[in-house]
């Protein structure tokens, strides 16, 4: 279980499907080809921040803060009071990137070090850093430094334009930003009229439960973006699949899972949540361990001889995604039998089990 604090984003919506926000000290980069929203997704990013007693530091690479704070304006934003207070801009007026994350963004990290109140960080957009640098490697190496830095001061947005060429899903010019990133959402406009064309979707978040869909998102004056998520299943939801989990780990347990298996499957069973039922998973996986083809009962049997006996059993032919038949061909009456003396309850289909369970 995540227990780790969250930032909420202030982006309507989004929070609602990454744990309530990102992390402290992470990145989140936001991708969409121009005109997408990436600006507002930062404005309210930051206002949020604002209004909840943090700093902010705003970094951009070509336009003065002047117009940004006019821009902001227009979409709704009036940071006129926080301006220089609490909101402060880093314009990269000259072209020397490498200057800037080499000496001048650290210089004001280290500076900004023994300081209490929370910064939370724009750099919006990066793409003039990206397109300055052609050699991969090299950009690689700029990105990361730059990452490593800010981070130091908060949770950081960063928003970059993409170039997708026809049939690209994502484009190539931001796959090493989306690499380097914590976190990355994708922005998409789709020219078909109507209201909801404009679409989110999150391609990564580490160390997070997020959500999967693709979600539409509207422009709302005063508010900024406002993204239809719907909630991520309830804990309560999340439960519903514990006993199933539970025959399963006995089960792999049976099979001679070592402890690291057992482990991991105790931690899917905490984490699992899908609104579905974990079982195809755990044929697949218990396939891929081989706890399948290379078994039959017999060998089951005597392995559950040899360890304590546990009190339910899950068949393993269900669990098998084939050569089940087999397994089943090769189990004489008695031992059946045998398994309900010694207090083994054989379960033949998971699916009764899962009624039972509802
Ligand atoms: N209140 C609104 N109602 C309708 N559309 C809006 C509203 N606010 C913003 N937009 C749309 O969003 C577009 C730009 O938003 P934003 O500046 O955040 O995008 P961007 O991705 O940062 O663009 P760029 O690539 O030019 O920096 C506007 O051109 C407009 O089409
Ligand atoms: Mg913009």
């Amino acid at each position: 279980m995540n227990k780790e604090v969250r930032i909420p984003t202030g982006i309507s919506g989004l929070d609602r499907v990454i744990e309530g926000g990102v992390r402290d000290n992470t990145t989140l980069l936001v991708v969409g080809s121009s005109g997408t929203g990436k600006s507002t997704f930062a404005m309210q990013y930051l206002t949020y921040g604002l209004e909840h007693g943090e700093n902010a530091l705003y970094i951009s690479m070509e336009e003065p803060p002047e117009q940004i704070m006019r821009e902001a304006r227009m979409l709704g934003f009036n940071l006129d009071k926080y301006y220089e207070k609490e909101l402060f801009f880093f314009h990269s007026k000259g072209k020397d990137f490498v200057k800037l994350v080499d000496e001048q963004l650290p210089a004001l990290v280290e500076a900004n070090k023994n300081y209490s109140v929370k910064t939370r960080v724009v750099i919006d957009p990066l793409t003039p850093l990206i397109w300055s640098v052609n050699d991969k490697q090299e950009q690689r190496e700029i990105i990361t430094k730059l990452f490593y830095t800010m981070k130091q001061l908060g949770p950081v947005l960063i928003t970059t334009e993409e170039h997708a060429a026809p049939g690209e899903t994502i484009g190539e010019d931001v796959l090493i930003p989306i690499y380097m990133s914590d976190g990355a959402v994708h922005l998409t406009y789709r020219p078909i009229g109507g209201a909801f064309n404009r679409a989110l979707e999150i391609v990564k978040m580490r160390a997070t439960r997020h959500g999967e869909e693709v979600y539409p998102y509207i422009f709302v004056r005063g508010i900024g973006v406002v993204v239809r998520t719907t909630p991520l299943i309830s804990a309560e939801d999340m439960r519903k699949y514990d006993d199933l989990f539970d025959q399963a780990i006995r089960t792999a347990a049976d099979l001679g899972a070592n402890e690291t298996v057992l482990e991991r499957l105790a931690y899917v069973k905490e984490n699992w949540s899908y609104p579905f039922s974990p079982k195809e998973t755990l044929q697949i996986f218990f396939e891929s361990q081989g706890f399948t083809d290379a078994l039959t009962r017999e060998e089951i049997a005597r392995r559950k001889e040899e360890s304590m006996p546990s009190d339910v059993q899950l068949d393993i032919g269900e669990l098998s995604a084939n050569g089940s038949a087999e397994i089943t061909e090769d189990i004489p009456e008695e031992k059946n039998a045998d398994a309900e003396e010694e207090g083994l309850i054989e379960i033949d289909d998971l699916r009764e089990l899962e009624e039972m369970i509802q």
